[in-house]
């Protein structure tokens, strides 16, 4: 167990952190490049963040509507080294001075992931050190172990801009995969309707992402006003699916475009209480599958009595009226919600690095030839359960769920617990 008297030490004489790792800590490198953020970062056995580069390509595929593959790639190339440069001189370490270097090499754009693997190839080509490649989803789910002492096994709620996927984390290495999106992810869809929204066009929301934009705007709404429909209900499964939310929206955006007579490049006076209903519609998805998950977990035996953990990670997590939903489903089934931080649940450098480190400490996942190492851009999460979560056909009930969490629901409505 992590000593959080000796962090805490360690953080407040941030300026000796580099000498103390030097002496007694190993220290990890990792590199992420899967998508729109080319991040590094130097990391600590401790959790410590030693050293952090990071860009975004935010602006400019806001600009362009979206991500572009090629687009992203460039910008990967551009930045990688400075990013890297950066996260070293920050950490006040030299290239030579790590234990390992992790980078993330599944799932993501082939084309963006190859500019991080390239790149992580050249450095241990230089240097001489381990590399250890990474699954961004598994990063994500750990992530929260850099800063809370949270205990294996657990259950893990992903949702970001490419995926949504619910697992059973046994350690390090193995992740049992209950349940997963079939069709688009919840951070593209609501990115797509921020986008039909022209929420950009907000000044205050201007250089936000889709997912920040409509959170900022649904502040105050009524989650109630439009009933965005329950998607697969009669599934017994705990699979997600997110394309109805899109097609909803831009039927409802359409409609109040036409009846308020809202110019091209504006925004429809209903668009806080449309954002409030969306969020609280994908929130109520995301708490029917979570139900279920735990429900199978709980009748297959696994959830320790002591250990009763939902980690929630990955962009989507960052929204603090989807989180507090979820916190209080948890506390109705004696689970306990815990999230990283929101600049740690969107993608960046340290949670590979961290990842690389859990891996190290465990002796897992270590590559000496880095000519060993390809990019897999559709590599699913650990082992698929799916088929057996189906098969348990465990009935759930939602209206009482739903009627449990209601008294907590209405005071974030009323800005009371927001
Ligand atoms: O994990 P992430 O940074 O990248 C991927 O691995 O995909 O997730 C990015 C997604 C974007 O779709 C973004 O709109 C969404 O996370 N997001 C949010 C919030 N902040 C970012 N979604 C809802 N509420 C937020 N506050
Ligand atoms: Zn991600």
């Amino acid at each position: 167990m992590r000593s959080f008297v000796l962090q805490k030490f360690l953080r407040r004489w941030n300026p000796y952190v580099g000498c103390y790792a030097r002496l007694y800590s190993r220290i990890v490198l990792g590199i992420e490049t899967s998508c729109d953020e080319t991040g590094a970062a130097i990391v600590d056995e401790h959790g410590n963040v030693l050293g952090e580069g990071l860009h975004s390509q935010l602006d400019v595929h806001l600009q362009n509507g979206g991500v572009i593959p090629h687009i992203a790639s460039y910008l990967h190339k551009e930045n990688i080294h400075n990013v890297v440069t950066t996260a070293l001189r920050q950490s006040k370490f030299a290239l030579t001075d790590v234990s390992a270097i992790s980078v993330t090499t599944r799932p993501g754009l082939a084309s963006s992931l190859v500019v991080g693997l390239e790149y992580a190839k050249g450095l241990v080509k230089e240097s001489g050190k381990p590399l250890i490649p990474i699954h961004h989803m598994e990063a994500h789910g750990l992530t929260v172990r850099m800063v809370e002492d949270i205990a294996f096994p657990f259950l893990v709620l992903l949702a970001s801009g490419g995926h949504c996927q619910i697992a059973w984390v046994q350690n390090v290495e193995e992740f049992l995969l209950l349940g997963t999106s079939l069709h688009n992810s919840p951070g593209e869809v609501i990115d797509k309707i921020a986008r039909r929204l022209k929420l950009q066009n907000l000044p205050e929301c201007y250089d936000m992402s889709g997912g920040r934009a409509i959170e900022h705007v649904a502040k105050g709404g009524n989650h109630l006003a439009f009933n965005f429909p329950c998607t697969m209900i009669m599934h017994r499964d705990c699979n997600f699916s997110f394309s109805g939310f899109g097609s909803y929206a831009a039927a409802i955006i359409e409609n109040q475009e036409r009846c308020y007579d809202v110019p091209p490049d504006g925004v429809i006076p209903s668009a806080r209480d449309f954002c409030a209903s969306l969020q609280y519609g994908i929130a109520l998805h995301l708490l029917h599958r979570v139900s279920r998950a735990i429900a199978f977990c709980e009748a297959k035996k696994w959830v320790p009595s002591d250990n009763k953990i939902l980690v929630f990670s990955g962009g989507v997590a960052c929204n603090s009226f989807i989180r507090a939903i979820l916190k209080s489903f948890c506390s109705t089934v004696g689970f306990r919600l815990t999230c990283p931080p929101p600049k740690l649940c969107t993608d960046n450098g340290i949670m590979i690095a961290w990842n690389g480190m859990e891996k190290l400490k465990e002796d897992v996942g270590i590559v000496l030839d880095p000519e060993t190492v390809f990019t897999d851009s559709n590599c699913p999460l650990g082992k698929d359960m799916t088929n057996e979560v189906k098969k348990a056909a465990i009935k759930v009930r939602y209206k009482k769920i739903e009627a449990d969490i209601e008294t907590d629901v209405e005071a974030l409505r009323e800005g009371c617990k927001a």
